[in-house]
Parts: structure tokens; sequence; C-alpha cells
């Protein structure tokens, strides 16, 4: 497989970014998420360590994306006989999606700046209450319109996987064409 795309499917660059960052925000779900709910200052705590290196992680890969992507790939073409509306609806849920991870980033660094948690995450200082920090609140709201928008993404691939049966996946590498 090539490092670039086809007209027909991902290269391997396009494959490796789309299910890192995939793994990634899975781990950011279930860490934010814990942390939110988390009662006991030292357990959220760690679960905070551990959500901020990956958030970090997320926003780099986005932006290494984004630039591969204006630099040196281009994306493949739409699926076979795939309506035009639902080609805009795709096209827009993916730039969607480029967008909340990368407001969900942001208002995560906000969040740890505005709330003056820096020191407890990287010293010994207790954790500050984030329930009233403004880009907390932002934060909470991005990542629930990023589930709607993975939702759409993820019942979109099955779509065509299992009703279609076009073999979509197997342009991200999943499967024979
Ligand atoms: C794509 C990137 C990210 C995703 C998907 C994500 C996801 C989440 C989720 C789902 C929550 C729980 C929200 C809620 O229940 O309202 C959360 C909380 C949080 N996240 Fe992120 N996050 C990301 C990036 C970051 C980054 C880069 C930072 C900091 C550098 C960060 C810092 C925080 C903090 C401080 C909380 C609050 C936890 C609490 O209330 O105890 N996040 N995140």
């Amino acid at each position: 497989m090539s490092a670039k795309s086809t007209a027909t499917r991902y290269g391997s660059v396009a494959i490796a970014i789309h299910w890192l960052s995939a793994a990634m925000i899975l781990i950011l779900f279930a860490t934010g998420l814990l942390a939110a709910g988390q009662g006991d200052p030292s357990a959220k705590l760690a679960l905070l360590r551990a959500h901020i290196p990956f958030g970090a992680g997320v926003l780099i890969l986005t932006l290494f994306r984004v630039t591969w992507w204006f630099v040196a790939d281009r994306r493949p073409g739409a699926p076979a006989a795939q309506p035009r509306w639902q080609q805009w609806v795709a096209k827009g849920v993916h730039v969607g999606l480029y967008v909340v991870v990368l407001a969900a980033a942001a208002s995560g660094i906000a969040t740890l700046v505005v709330s003056g948690a820096l020191p407890a995450i990287i010293g010994s200082a207790a954790l500050p209450d984030f329930e009233t920090v403004l880009p907390r609140l932002a934060h909470g709201i991005i990542t629930r319109l990023m589930l709607v928008l993975l939702a759409l993404h993820v019942g979109a691939a099955l779509y065509h996987q299992f009703i279609r049966r076009d073999r979509l996946l197997a342009r991200m590498g999943v499967g024979t064409a």
C-alpha cells in the first residue's frame, strides 16, 4: 500500500492517523468522563494526568493531518453511486469532526490555564474546582457535539458496510475491497 491515497482508497499515512486518532479519542472520552464524575481528588488527578497527554497527542496528530491533506495528499473520490446530498453530508461531518477535535483540545488547554490547575497537574498543589470555569463548560458542550458527529460518522460507515454492502471500510484499511 502506498503512503499516499489513490482515487479509490486512503494511503497508509491517512489510515494510520485515522485509527490512531480514533483510539486516542476513545481513551479521551473514557478518562474525561471518569474524571468529571470522580469525587476522590487523587483519582481525579490521576485520570487528568492520563487525559491531558492524549489530548495534546490528538491535537498534534490533527494539525499534522490537516497539513498532510493540504500539502502532500488528496482524498479519494466519493464512493460509487453515492447521491450528491450524501456527499455533502459526509463532507460536512468530516469537516465538523476536524473543527470539534481542535475546539475540544483548545477548550481543554484553556480550562487548565484559566482554572490555574497546571501546578496540580505537574506538581503537588490541590486541584481547583472546574465547575465554574467557562472554558470547562465549553469543553463539555464541544465534546457532546463531537459525540453526535461521531455517531453520524460511525453510523454512515456501518450503513455502507452492512446495508449498501459496498465495502467502504476497505478504503480505510479494514477488510478487502
Ligand atoms: C480531542 C480532544 C479531547 C477530548 C475528546 C476530550 C474529552 C473530554 C470529555 C468527554 C470530558 C468530560 C466532559 C464532561 O463530562 O462534561 C473532558 C473533561 C476534561 N478535559 Fe478533555 N478532551 C480533549 C482534550 C483535552 C485537552 C487537550 C485538555 C487539557 C490540556 C483537556 C482537559 C480536560 C479537563 C481539565 C477536563 C475536566 C475534568 C473534570 O471536570 O474533572 N481535555 N474531556
